[in-house]
């Protein structure tokens, strides 16, 4: 009899009582052997709420640390300590300590793709789902510094009209889109409804019918009853789409570069079967954080979780570096 994996993770997975939790992203056999499937502030919340000994979180590296802040005493794994995020790298701490210290009165919103560390110095933590929400409950006489994301900030504070004093960062996946190719492509299939992932460049945005999270985008193609969608956003989540609309053409937005369609991210795809298995039969990699630094990073992560609960908030007067 052949080697079955899938059968093995599901049974180590019983053994060790752990819990798998997997972004969309993912390919879609992982997607398919997961607890819970999510966009990022799903996952975190599930990782915040499981009762499991093992949280294995098969996504990138931030989410991990997350769960671990908002659930410390679990044992948090992840398949691949490599599994990064451009956005991570493009906000190094002192950078962005930096950047704090220059504007001591705003309010500093960080998209949960930072470090922990970047995370220890924000205020408040947003994700695309639930960044509005959020940055509606800061008062309006605060200056708002929004960072890593450029591209997500930017179209927030179009939507919120509301200033922003914007980080530089950006996700190498999303900015590979062609606003040219798009647009030639929408006059192609004039039928068709473009929906667009909001790290994806404003050039790119002005064509969307819808943007959104990645669970945004896809409850429209569940919901939207067009027969054509042209997706920006990483192929992974394909696979959903797919199985909630079988009747529905799904087409991937066009790349600038010509021979090359596929924009996957090579972080989240550096995960696989194998060290999803090897994970839960060595219990490692392990996400370790000192408890200084989970500690710090919980309050921004604390006061996002209120906001979505709509329980009130109070915003700290002015910025105390961290001696
Ligand atoms: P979502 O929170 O929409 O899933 O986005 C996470 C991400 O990394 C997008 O590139
Ligand atoms: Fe980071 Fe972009 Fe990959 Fe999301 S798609 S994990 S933002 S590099």
């Amino acid at each position: 009899m052949s080697y079955d994996i899938k059968a093995e993770i599901l049974r180590l997975k019983k053994e060790k009582k752990a819990v798998l939790l997997a972004h969309f992203y993912e390919d879609g056999e992982i997607q398919d052997l997961a607890d819970h499937v999510g966009d990022s502030f799903h996952l975190a919340k599930m990782g915040q709420a499981s009762q499991a000994d093992v949280i294995l979180l098969a996504g990138v590296v931030f989410m991990a640390e997350s769960v671990k802040i908002l659930n410390p005493t679990k044992k948090v794994l992840v398949p691949d300590l490599g599994a990064g995020c451009s956005l991570v790298d493009e906000a190094p701490y002192e950078d962005y300590l930096r950047w704090r210290t220059e504007h001591p009165d705003g309010i500093a919103v960080t998209y949960i793709n930072s470090s922990a560390e970047v995370k220890a110095i924000s205020d408040v933590i947003v994700t695309s789902s639930n960044a509005k929400q959020i940055v509606s409950a800061i008062p309006a006489d605060r200056p708002v510094l929004f960072g890593p994301d450029k591209n997500l900030g930017r179209y927030l504070s179009k939507e919120l009209n509301r200033p922003f004093e914007l980080w530089p960062g950006s996700c190498q996946v999303h900015v590979l889109f062609s606003a040219r190719r798009l647009f030639e492509m929408t006059n192609e299939h004039s039928d068709a409804v473009v929906i667009a992932h909001p790290e994806c460049d404003s050039s790119v945005l002005q064509y969307a019918h819808v943007i959104g999270s990645t669970s945004r985008l896809l409850e429209e193609v569940e919901k939207n009853p067009a027969r054509k969608f042209i997706v920006a956003t990483e192929t992974g989540i394909f696979h959903q789409m797919k199985k909630k609309r079988p009747d529905a053409e799904i087409l991937q937005a066009p790349t600038g570069d010509v021979s090359c369609a596929c924009n996957d991210c090579p972080y989240m795809k550096m995960n696989t079967l194998e060290k999803i298995r090897r994970a839960l039969e060595t219990l490692s990699p392990e996400v370790v954080l000192t408890d200084e630094l989970r500690l710090r990073a919980q309050v921004s992560l604390d006061r996002m979780m209120a906001i979505t609960r709509g329980q009130a908030v109070t915003w700290p007067e002015k910025f105390i570096s961290p001696s």
